[in-house]
């Protein structure tokens, strides 16, 4: 139901959208979607199935997909050359209205010309660009004939490097070419996507295109873009303070009627008349009250309801000479779902640096989820709504509360933030610059101003938005590189203040400053927080006890709780693994059929890591059994025992920074990366096809609101068990807790002693008390043979959460047995009431002894392209029988599963293989 609804206004929302084309009092927008696109020369012409597009999504029939194995080489010449998109369009009319072509998104250098006469030209991206063409239209019925040339953006970045170069602009780094096949060069000279041009985890995708709508707008005075609202409250009110941004052809003052319309929050609507405004600067200003007791609050995924409200803005533009009359066209509109919240980003001083963490209506919020890569390498499909909802439905059922929206990608589609606003996932949005030197050249700067002010206005309004940061990693950057910079270092550093001076100057369009101040900007991330802005560049961006820090540390052992510092908020840190196998034989265009070589082979040509298999090779071997040299013999044990190494390391980074909370001092943990932009060794928790790795799995359950954690600490020999509860409660008060401490023997299924101990929590509280290992050991048995379960219960002996201790690293471990695991499809059913269908199948696992790390992989080989998740995975399991659902939500059919289509892998088989 909720969700139908949240729909339905995503669809009202798009101001581009076409609902009004037979009223003559509002602005219409004619939406261009047939399009053709022709190569350089010609040779190649074809319609472009669908809008947006670009030429690798438009070719794929002729040339294949550029994600196929090979294709990123292969098909690299497409962005080597020109490519001509074109339309042909009636004008709608030919009144006294003014008549703009509006592209809300080129990717990227361009030439626009209608009917043969060039419009203006495009080389940003991330900017809406619109142009009169009343002028250049012929009336019905001629067809306009419109064209946008799309120059190659090798070519293009290549050409603007050298010609700043030429014209004496200091160019600076990452320096070209680069030995290495898999990047492009000089991404920093262009506008466009960086991750466009190759990365650790990506392909070089050198899209071109047009990526968002292209309309023709017909109106009279101005057309409403964007509403930010900023939200703060009193004892009595919940005031809105709102910004109706307008672009308009004026050349003299306007007046504006507004109407705001919004059931649930106001009896009648809200009404503003004959307002005058600036044709310069033309934006309408106002506050909206509301009583406090018509609102229900907005709450981060896990602290309470994401309630949202739908505000719809219409407004009316004339001058004073053109009174709105009923057949002229000045209306324009826009829907907003607002969500009332206070957020502050809160920075104080204490004695060991400055907290940094976000206060959400008052409440301090522990914030815990992960960063974001675009939903598709191309971005004309990265705002397709069915796979950006199912990772940030993914994200809220992992009990994530914020998401990183990531320098090198994107500012995401309305859609993404309306998902965000409605998951619960507060947005870190960075900028779109990364790790590079800018040139400080004066139309790159006044490219990246319009593209700075334009975004913010459009994002600002979002409950969910929480920090915008201006660049990702480019202090980190400069300040370690800096040696290699030479007698440039001094230049590309003041260059670079420059540069983000005035971009963090033209984020205060909605800073909001007088009213109730929204945080940051913060000018880097990693860096010292927003508080130290005025200062200089920090010698050490990654101090722990300031601001936020990029946490790598794969060279380390991860399964220690000594290897990570205890960092204010660490944005960024992650573990690489390899994706399931099917994945593997999917992506080679096959099933089990695909030869292990093959595979190996794919594996091997899509490690971009510079250090290659290393990282992750070192990983598995402090835990696991496993040769390195030969991973290639056996595939999937490597996969699995990647994906083991990932999630366990993951994990107890996570569940150190939880149990940090006391005192503010780590408050934020966010894992690189969510999602997948094709099938590769990444450091995704989700692959490329939306399947879950391992890792996502222990995700739901070490990220949960209610966590007992227990970490060894190797000074005292003690075991640190950790009760937290991220949650909020109005009623503050203690809660009874008892946690329950099993001791078992490999050997048996029956724990051999259980030690208790009560607890009393409060709403966000958290407790850590130290219990010496010793108390925890069976009889006289070794760390190598006992593991510990903990389990956390309420007042009601309902178990709220699990969690299992291994003494000694699991390569080590003895007496292990063989658990004579099966699995059995116990029961199905096919929900076919509805469609898509849901099916769901119970599985009994069965085990004699206990099983270490249990994980079950589809194998049908119809089924695995099929969207499937387990209740739980990698499970170690001490009951003699345990059901796990297997559910299939998205289907035209029923299904029917043997015990045959499940395959199982425990750590318990390979430890015995060694022996
Ligand atoms: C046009 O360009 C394509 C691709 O760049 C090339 O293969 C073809 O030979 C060219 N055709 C002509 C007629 O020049
Ligand atoms: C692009 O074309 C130029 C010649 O115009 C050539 O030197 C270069 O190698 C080509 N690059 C790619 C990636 O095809
Ligand atoms: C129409 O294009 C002109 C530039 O040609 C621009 O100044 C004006 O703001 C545009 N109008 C709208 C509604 O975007
Ligand atoms: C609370 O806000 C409302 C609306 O802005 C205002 O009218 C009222 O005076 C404020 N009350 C207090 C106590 O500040
Ligand atoms: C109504 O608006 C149209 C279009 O702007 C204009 O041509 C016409 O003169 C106006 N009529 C009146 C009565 O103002
Ligand atoms: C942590 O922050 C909260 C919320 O601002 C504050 O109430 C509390 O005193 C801080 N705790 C410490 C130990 O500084
Ligand atoms: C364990 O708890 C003690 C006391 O609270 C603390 O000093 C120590 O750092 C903790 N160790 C770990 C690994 O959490």
């Amino acid at each position: 139901m909720a969700i139908n609804w949240f729909r339905l206004i995503c669809l009202l929302g798009v101001f581009y959208s076409t609902i009004h084309h037979n009223d003559a009092k509002t602005v219409l927008i004619q939406e261009l979607t047939k399009w053709t696109l022709r190569s350089e020369n010609s040779s190649l012409e074809t319609s472009v199935p669908r809008m947006p597009s670009g030429v690798y999504t438009a070719l794929k029939d002729f040339y294949g997909d550029l994600l196929d194995p090979g294709n990123d080489v292969a098909l690299r010449w497409i962005a080597n050359q020109s490519w001509i998109f074109s339309t042909k369009f009636d004008s709608a009319e030919m009144g006294h209205e003014m008549v703009n072509l509006t592209l809300h998104g080129i990717d990227t250098v361009s030439q626009v010309r209608v009917n043969g006469q060039l419009l203006g030209e495009t080389d940003n991206m991330f900017v809406r660009y619109s142009f009169a063409i009343g002028h250049l239209l012929l009336p019905s019925p001629n067809q306009n004939i419109l064209e946008v040339e799309i120059l190659s953006p090798i070519q293009e970045a290549s050409r603007r490097f050298r010609e700043l170069e030429k014209e004496g602009v200091f160019t600076g780094p990452p320096s070209c070419p680069r030995a290495r096949g898999d990047v492009e060069c000089h991404r920093n000279y262009l506008r466009k996507m960086q991750m466009s041009f190759g990365g650790e985890w990506n392909p070089v995708a050198l899209s071109s295109g047009i990526w968002k709508p292209v309309a023709v707008e017909y109106y009279t005075v101005a057309v409403l873009r964007d509403v930010d609202v900023a939200i703060k409250r009193n004892k009595t009110y919940w005031t809105l303070d709102c910004r109706a941004f307008l672009d308009t052809t004026a050349s003299k003052d306007f007046y504006v009627d507004l109407k705001a319309y919004a059931s649930d929050l106001l009896d009648k609507p809200f009404v503003l008349e004959n307002q005058l405004v600036s044709f310069t600067s033309p934006v309408l200003e106002f506050q909206i009250s509301i009583p406090e007791d018509r609102v229900t609050m907005w709450w981060p995924n896990g602290y309470g309801k994401q309630m949202l409200y739908p505000i719809l803005f219409k407004v009316k533009c004339y001058t004073s000479d053109a009174v709105p009359n009923l057949s002229s066209r000045t209306e324009s509109q826009k829907i907003l779902k607002v969500g009332f919240r206070t957020l502050e980003l809160v920075e104080n001083t204490d004695q060991s640096g400055r907290t940094f963490f976000f206060r959400v209506n008052g409440h301090p919020i522990f914030t815990k989820g992960a960063n974001y890569i675009p939903a598709h390498t191309l971005p004309e499909l990265s705002a397709e709504t069915e796979s950006v909802e199912y990772l940030l439905k993914a994200a809220h059922q992992a009990n994530m509360n914020m998401i990183r929206v990531w320098g090198g990608g994107l500012y995401e589609s309305e859609n993404f933030y309306n998902l965000a606003d409605f998951y619960g996932l507060l947005v870190w949005q960075d900028m779109a610059f990364s790790r590079a030197a800018y040139p400080l050249e004066k139309d790159f700067v006044a490219s990246v101003c319009l593209e700075t002010a334009q975004n913010a206005q459009r994002l600002s309004y979002h409950p969910s938005l929480a920090l915008i940061a201006a660049n990702n990693e480019i202090e980190l950057f400069l300040v370690t590189n800096k040696s290699d910079f030479g007698e440039g270092a001094n230049r590309i550093e003041n260059d670079y203040n420059a540069l983000f001076d005035t971009i963090m100057g033209e984020l205060s369009i909605i800073s909001r400053n007088d009213f109730s101040p929204r945080p940051g900007p913060m000018i880097s991330t990693p860096s010292l927080g927003v508080a130290p802005y005025a200062d200089d560049m920090p010698t050490n961006p990654q101090d722990p006890n300031y601001g936020d820090v990029h946490l790598w540390v794969d060279d380390k052992d991860g399964f220690s709780p000594e290897t990570y510092p205890h960092a204010r908020f660490v944005s960024e840190f992650g573990y690489a693994s390899l994706p399931m196998l099917s994945t593997w034989q999917r992506a080679l265009g096959g099933g089990s059929n695909v030869s292990n070589e093959e595979i190996a082979s794919l594996i091997r040509s899509r490690q971009h890591d510079i250090k290659g298999f290393i990282p992750m090779l070192q990983q598995i071997s402090y835990q696991l059994p496993f040769t390195p040299q030969n991973w290639d013999e056996n595939i999937e044990k490597f996969i699995y025992f990647s994906q083991v190494a990932q999630a366990m390391a993951t994990k107890t980074a996570i569940e150190l920074f939880r149990s940090l909370r006391t005192g503010n001092q780590t408050m934020g943990a966010l894992i690189w990366q969510l999602n997948d932009v094709w099938v590769a060794p990444t450091w995704s928790c989700i692959d490329f096809y939306g399947n879950f790795k391992l890792i996502y799995y222990w995700a739901k359950e070490f990220l949960a609101s209610k966590c007992v954690i227990a970490l060894y600490d190797a000074s005292s020999n003690n075991l640190n068990i950790t009760l937290t509860r991220e949650d909020y409660a109005d009623h503050l008060d203690s809660q009874f807790y008892n946690v329950l401490i099993n001791t078992y023997l490999w050997t048996d299924l029956i724990a051999k002693k259980t030690i208790a101990r009560a607890f009393g929590l409060g709403s966000n509280q958290l407790e850590v008390r130290p219990i010496p290992l010793e108390l925890l050991l069976y009889e006289n048995h070794s760390k190598e043979e006992i593991f510990l379960e903990i389990v956390l219960e309420d007042k009601d002996k309902e178990t709220v959460a699990r969690n299992y201790y291994y003494p000694v690293p699991m390569k080590n471990i003895s007496g292990i047995k063989d658990p004579e695991l099966t699995v059995q499809v116990a029961g199905q059913d096919c929900n076919n009431a509805q469609s898509p269908y849901t099916n769901s199948f119970s599985l009994l696992v069965t085990v004699r002894f206990p099983a270490l790390l249990v994980y079950l992989e589809l194998v049908h080989p119809d089924y695995i392209t099929k969207r499937h998740t387990f209740s739980i995975n990698g499970f170690t399991q001490t009951e003699p029988r345990k059901t796990v659902y297997l559910l299939f939500e998205d289907d035209s059919e029923c299904l029917t599963l043997t015990s045959d289509d499940i395959k199982v892998q425990t750590i318990n088989q390979y430890l015995l293989q060694n022996n």
